[in-house]
């Protein structure tokens, strides 16, 4: 990492990793031994999704299951919709990326089996018919982002910068050059707010999903859809964002912020009951409570709307008070901080935006359609998940990925030249807002709409009427961001409305009902014709490796 002290404002790596979850920080350490990394992080180092997962990480280790029933579980909750290559890709990797994390001091859970032997414990979890979620009790994300943020700090080959956020990217056809390949990034340092460049071989997208589009959402507040808009105005094709996954159970409390109440309770086998305690999954689904969570989400949602209920109840009671506090800590103790014993109370649960499986294109080595540009983890569309996430497939996504665009990068080392000096961020034309409740006012109506006419159940006119909103919201952001300075706030809801836009566009064109995607106006998946990805293209697009002299 080279700091040009006659640019104060220029940094340079040989790899520029946007984002320290999973994905990120894996992706970082894997390279670490080959190259100057620099890790940017709009928050805190491990502030993200990564942190916050409790149910675990899917792999296959039970001696009954076998990759073939995994791959098979994923195909199915991802309802015609998943690439094969990249599932079975995934699966295949899957003991690997579990060897590392082990190798890199993640304590997962592990158990004494009746014959004595010890082994690691495997959760269940919605869609999977076998146990085959490794966890680290119920704090997985924890202990893997904890582990994985203290080795990347020892490693003098990767350099951290916090507070710093993604502006967006620097590519060589915005530069007006031949040779159109991702050079770097513009980088808001959120603490003496000022816009820097980075530069670099290679750039990669690790900035997670865009929960926070959402009103309710179990996502934390970095969760704005950046990389995903960042991409696409860099000219990268976006599929499937249509299919945002419902958490069907997180906490219903106004101060809990939607805490999740992991699908690993209903694993062990927590039921779902209406307020008057009948339960009712079984009228939805033979799966019942372990039905995929769209299945799920809906059935919940569809029992709030018509009792007029404002959450259901997940009810673990039949286990034992210790079992409860021994799996369950955090979830225990957290409920507990907000009046629920969940040992001796059912849990008053509402669903919640979750997971985006839609995102950023990428192939099989995390590569985008933007040369040097790579995108891993939630950002991305790789195919693994289809229609709908199976659970605990994500984290397994950005681990996988994150060693196969980390070989990818390794190679290109070698033959990408660092970039040279880039143009400065130009604030000439802009001045400080003098009207910050435009943003907060704004951020808040997207979020609304967003959950009232583009959620678990849609309509055509629903999502036209989001459309409209949409569209007015971006001509006043756009014109805002035209005149004013940047702040980090602004630069978050240019994203979360460009991303909004695209969620509402690729819910418009499925004219069916598949997966996560539920429309009233067509309730049935059409099954007349193969099921297709929804894929926007930019207007900017060139398809990969094309020279923008080519297009003159
Ligand atoms: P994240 O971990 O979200 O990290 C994104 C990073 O990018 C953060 O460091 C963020 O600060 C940074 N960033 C974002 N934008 C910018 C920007 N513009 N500039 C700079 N930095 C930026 N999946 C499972 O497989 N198993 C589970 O048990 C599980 N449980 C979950 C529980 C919860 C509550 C949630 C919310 C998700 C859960 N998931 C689970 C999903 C899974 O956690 C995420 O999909 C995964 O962690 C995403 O990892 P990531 O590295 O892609 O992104
Ligand atoms: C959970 O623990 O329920 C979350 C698992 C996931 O999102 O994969």
């Amino acid at each position: 990492m080279v700091n040009d002290p006659e640019m104060a404002l220029q940094y340079q790596a040989d790899v520029l990793v946007i984002g320290s979850g999973a994905a990120g920080l894996s992706l970082a350490l894997r390279l670490a031994d080959d190259a100057a990394v620099a890790v940017v992080s709009k928050a805190a180092l491990t502030d993200g999704a990564t942190l916050w997962a409790q149910g675990g990480i899917s792999v296959v280790l039970d001696p009954e299951d076998s990759l073939a029933s995994h791959v098979d579980d994923t195909l199915n909750a991802g309802a015609g919709l998943c690439d094969v290559d990249t599932v079975r890709f995934t699966v295949e990797h899957s003991g690997a990326a579990i060897d590392w994390l082990i190798a890199q001091g993640v304590a997962f859970t592990r158990e004494r089996r009746p014959d004595g032997t010890v082994g690691y414990h495997l959760t269940r979890e919605g869609g999977h018919r076998h146990r085959r979620v490794i966890h680290a009790a119920d704090a997985t994300g924890y202990a893997l982002e904890s582990t994985l943020a203290e080795e990347a700090r020892t490693r003098p080959s990767v350099t951290v910068f916090e507070h710093h956020l993604a502006l967006d990217l620097i590519t060589g056809a915005k530069l007006g050059l031949t040779d159109n390949r991702c050079l770097g990034a513009y980088i808001y340092d959120r603490q003496d707010r000022k816009v820097k460049v980075f530069r670099a071989r290679s750039v990669v997208l690790a900035t997670g999903g865009a929960g926070k589009v959402y009103l309710y959402t179990s996502n934390p507040d970095v969760a704005t859809g950046d990389g995903i808009a960042m991409a696409w105005r860099a000219g990268c094709r976006v599929a499937n964002m249509e299919f945002i996954q419902f958490h069907p159970t997180c906490l219903y409390h106004p101060e809990a912020k939607s805490f999740l109440i992991s699908e690993a309770v209903r694993g062990e086998g927590g039921r779902l009951l209406l307020p008057d305690g009948g339960p009712f999954m079984h009228r939805f689904d033979p799966r019942g409570e372990l039905a995929p969570r769209d299945v799920v989400a809906r059935a919940i949602d569809h029992e709030m709307k018509r009792l007029g209920s404002e959450y259901v109840y997940l009810d673990i009671r039949h286990k034992s008070p210790d079992f409860v506090k021994q799996h369950f800590p955090n979830i225990y103790a957290r409920c507990r901080a907000f009046g629920v014993d969940m040992a001796t109370q059912p849990i008053p649960v509402v669903p919640a935006a979750h997971y985006t499986c839609g995102g950023v294109m990428t192939d099989l080595r995390g590569r985008t359609d933007l040369l040097g540009l790579y995108a891993v983890g939630e950002v991305s569309h790789t195919g693994l998940h289809g229609a709908n996430r199976m659970a605990s497939n994500s984290l397994l996504e950005c681990l996988v990925f994150a060693e196969a665009a980390a070989s990818d990068i390794r190679a290109d080392l070698v033959r990408a030249s660092p970039p040279a000096e880039l143009p400065e961020w130009d604030e000439s034309r802009v001045t400080d807002s003098d009207e910050e409740v435009v943003v907060a006012h704004n951020w808040h109506e997207l979020r609304r709409f967003m959950w009232d006419y583009v959620g678990i159940v849609r309509t055509t006119k629903r999502l036209q009427r989001a459309r409209r909103r949409a569209d007015l919201l971006t001509h006043e952001i756009a014109e805002y961001y035209g005149n004013f300075r940047v702040t980090n706030d602004l630069i978050e809801l240019r994203n979360l409305v460009l991303v909004a836009e695209l969620i509402i566009r690729s819910a418009l064109e499925r004219k069916e009902s598949r997966g996560l995607h539920y429309t009233l106006d067509y309730p049935q998946a059409d099954d007349s014709r193969t099921p297709v990805n929804t894929v926007l293209v930019p207007d900017n697009y060139r398809a990969r490796g094309r020279r923008v002299s080519e297009d003159r």
